[in-house]
């Protein structure tokens, strides 16, 4: 792969000798966007350089995520011309906003083939307005409003917003979010039976329920397209089992992330990002303004005991006790 682009590297600066071989790439348009900004056509020749050089082995000459690396990677790389993004730093489904996407080429996504990217900013810039010629949906529609990250209201006081947020994972109703209906529990039966009739003041019963497996999910992402670039198969996700699976917008802490260190507190911000926005064109929904601000941090505060608690020993007993409970 890296050799063959080598190869063609130095034969394009041969200045594609063979005449008549190569079609010299299409000369490109300048880009009017749906918020009425223009991307100028310079820009756009820089950004499909960038582009065809980073990350076209992936996601493809047609941008439809199927480039000679991309068969059988799992999660597949976008297809962006779907016009669809998880990570958009907007309510999920609607048009991301630069900085989001910047910050996902820059960051890549933690655990999937989606790597960082080290390329000077103006490159990064580029890249992500070259991204918008695959899908007319840009031109269509204007980004969300970028979602912000409130002030967080539980400083100093841990230990009383993990409690909260154990809460708010598991159950649902009274600005509780039941998160543990799509992913999984993390408390034995009977401590989600007293917490559940705590919060709603009603009795549950749990004797029958599987609390501990997630199920596949359907998402509007291609798997495979067709000649056309039309989707013919889509995605399934699992909801991410957060003492297994990794959390992509998140890193374990002490990460260089950006030239900088991963702290708690960045970490907590992280997760607040993503759980307020939710996951664009999955079943993961936006939760900004559907629970309390503090019910949404203490959520924050919660999971990221869980997240660091993947692949420990200590993550691992908790998984075995709750899957094999003592009679
Ligand atoms: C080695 C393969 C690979 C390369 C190279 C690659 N990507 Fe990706 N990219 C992926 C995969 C896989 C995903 C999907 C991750 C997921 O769904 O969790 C992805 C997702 C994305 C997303 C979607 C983020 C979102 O919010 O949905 C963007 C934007 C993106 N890549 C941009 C780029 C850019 C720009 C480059 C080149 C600088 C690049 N990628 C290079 C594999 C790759
Ligand atoms: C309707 C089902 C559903 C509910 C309810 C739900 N999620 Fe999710 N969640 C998902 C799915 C599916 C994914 C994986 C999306 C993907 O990979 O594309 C996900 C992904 C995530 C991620 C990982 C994001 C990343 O960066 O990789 C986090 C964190 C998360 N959910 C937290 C929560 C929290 C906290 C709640 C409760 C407030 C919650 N979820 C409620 C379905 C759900």
């Amino acid at each position: 792969m890296n050799a063959r682009r080598v190869v063609l590297t130095v034969w394009l600066a041969l200045g594609g000798v063979a005449a008549g071989c190569s079609a010299p790439a299409p000369k490109l348009e300048s880009l009017k966007l749906g918020d009425g900004r223009t991307v100028a056509a310079e820009t756009l020749t820089r950004g499909r350089d960038v582009y065809t050089y980073y990350c076209v082995s992936c996601h493809g000459e047609r941008g439809d995520g199927q480039g000679p690396a991309a068969v059988g990677m799992r999660p597949p790389p976008r297809n962006f011309r779907q016009g669809l993004f998880k990570f958009g730093g907007v309510a999920a489904g609607e048009v991301p906003t630069d900085e989001a996407l910047k910050r996902t080429v820059r960051r890549g996504l933690h655990g999937t083939p989606m790597l960082p990217w080290d390329v000077p900013a103006a490159d990064v810039e580029a890249v992500v307005q070259y991204l918008k010629t695959f899908s007319p949906r840009w031109s269509q529609e204007a980004p969300g409003q970028p979602l912000e990250v409130s002030a967080d209201p539980w400083k100093g006081r841990e230990a009383e917003a993990v409690e909260r947020g154990k809460a708010v994972y598991h159950v649902a109703g009274a600005g509780h979010a039941g998160c543990s209906g799509c992913h999984v529990a993390y408390l034995p039966k009977p401590e989600l039976e007293a917490l559940t009739e705590q919060v709603t003041k009603r009795k549950v019963d749990l004797s029958k329920a599987d609390p501990y497996t997630a199920l596949a999910r359907d998402t509007d992402y291609s798997v495979a397209v067709d000649d056309k670039g039309e989707p013919t198969q889509m995605a399934k996700v699992l909801p991410p089992d957060f003492l297994v699976h990794r959390v992509r917008t998140v890193w374990p802490l002490g990460a260089m992330v950006e030239g900088a260190e991963y702290t708690p507190e960045r970490q907590r911000e992280e997760l607040y990002r993503v759980i307020s926005a939710g996951v664009g064109g999955a079943a993961m929904p936006t939760w900004k303004g559907a629970i309390p601000e503090e019910n949404l941090w203490a959520l924050a505060y919660y999971v990221q005991t869980l997240v660091n608690q993947r692949d420990t020993a200590e993550g691992r007993a908790l998984k075995q006790r709750l899957l094999n409970p003592a009679k």
